[in-house]
């Protein structure tokens, strides 16, 4: 099986590498894996002046699964727009169709006092957010920034087909089936005619899952209960957008953005994995960075795409074993605990494994 490594910039290319030495662990154990590592997002731009070079789209399109870092800086906000690392990330997303993206939202009971919220709001908190990837106001036509009547007017559009909102409310649906059967469908119906669409077609598919309990929220109401009873949800489905900033603020719930990993599929389970956060330029270079969610979504790509759950669940428990001996990066540290950088963490996880 051939995996491509997209370090990408800032603290990316920092928590590959400890995610790395897990693929490389698991390799002299067995498993029967290539890693190829290529560049996308602003080192790819340094390199070949394009965020998603074509030796890249090569290297993706025939690997068996991709797991990334993350791209961007502040160094390329004045480039032309098709030039930023972030278009080479929604690039290798829509190339290869990954429009399914999970984002599991899992508190480690070890982690209850660092959240920012109270331990009883958190203890136990178990979502599924499933985000659609490769649509909605992020690629809806058209969009720019034009000269109209004498000033500047800056434009997107939402947009949702019904077959893409079928597709991911299926993936949500069978996800609700495998869990706690309950589904709740994010939308803004009371002003957005496409979010309306979105609800309309999450409730005709729902007819074909008897048993699972849909509901649905406005997304505004879904940003306050998040953080007033997080643990009413079980998976939770919205667009592009919408899922972005939800993901970023649930993942609080769980100590920190450090900590969540995620899974981009398309329909052959063909998989990206990726921390959900950015390459965090304000630590970037410091050995300060949590690898934790890079090393978890190495979990999830044996879970997904090469269907080693053993492996997988042997990942998160090696992570679990390290938090519960009291090794903490500075984003979840508490005092009286011990304070890791970047590459000790990877060695504490490392430690776990071979056990
Ligand atoms: P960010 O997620 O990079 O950082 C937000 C905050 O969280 C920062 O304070 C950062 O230090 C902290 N943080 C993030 N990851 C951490 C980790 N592993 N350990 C400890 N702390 C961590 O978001 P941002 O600052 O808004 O964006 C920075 C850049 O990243 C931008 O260029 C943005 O476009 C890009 N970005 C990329 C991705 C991706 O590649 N998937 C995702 C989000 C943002
Ligand atoms: C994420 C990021 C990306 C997104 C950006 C960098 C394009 O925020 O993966 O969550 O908005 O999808
Ligand atoms: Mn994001």
């Amino acid at each position: 099986m051939k995996i491509v490594l997209l370090a990408g910039d800032g603290i990316g290319p920092e928590i590959v590498a400890q995610a790395e030495r897990v693929l490389l662990f698991l390799k002299q154990q067995g498993l029967k894996i290539e890693l190829e590592p290529a560049l996308l997002g602003g080192c790819a731009v340094d390199a070949t002046d394009e965020p998603f070079p074509e030796a890249t789209r090569k290297l993706a399109a025939e690997a068996d699964a991709i797991l990334l870092g993350a791209v961007g800086s502040p160094r390329y906000d004045t480039l032309p727009r098709e030039k930023r690392p972030e278009q080479g990330l929604l690039a290798i997303r829509k190339a290869l169709n990954l429009f399914a993206n999970l984002r599991p939202v899992m508190l480690y009971p070890e982690l209850a006092d660092v959240s920012t919220l109270k331990p009883e709001v958190v203890a136990g908190l178990d979502i599924l957010i499933v985000r659609e990837l490769t649509g909605g106001i992020y690629f809806g036509q058209p969009r720019g920034i034009e000269y109209q009547e004498g000033q500047k007017v800056g434009f997107n559009t939402m947009h949702y087909s019904e077959a893409e909102i079928q597709r991911i409310a299926h993936i949500a649906f069978q996800a609700a089936r495998k869990r706690n059967g309950k589904l709740c469908s994010i939308d803004k119906m009371n002003v957005l005619e496409c979010t309306q669409l979105w609800r309309d077609v999450i409730t005709e598919i729902a007819q074909s899952y008897p048993d699972v309990e849909l509901s649905h929220m406005l997304v505004d109401n879904a940003a306050m209960q998040l953080v007033r009873d997080p643990k009413q949800f079980d998976v939770m489905v919205t667009g592009n957008m919408f899922g972005d900033i939800l993901s970023d603020e649930a993942s609080m719930l769980t100590g920190s953005i450090g900590m969540l990993p995620s899974a981009s599929l398309n329909d052959q389970n063909k998989g990206l994995y990726e921390p959900i956060h950015g390459s965090a330029p304000d630590i970037a270079g410091k050995n300060i960075a949590n690898p934790l969610a890079a090393i978890l979504s190495v979990a999830m790509m044996l879970r997904y795409s090469f269907n080693e759950e053993e492996a997988a669940l042997k990942i998160e428990r090696a992570v679990q074993a390290t938090l519960r001996q009291g090794y903490r990066t500075e984003d979840i540290y508490e005092i009286g605990l011990k304070k890791v950088g970047t590459i000790e963490m990877g060695d504490r996880v490392l430690a776990n494994l071979q056990v």
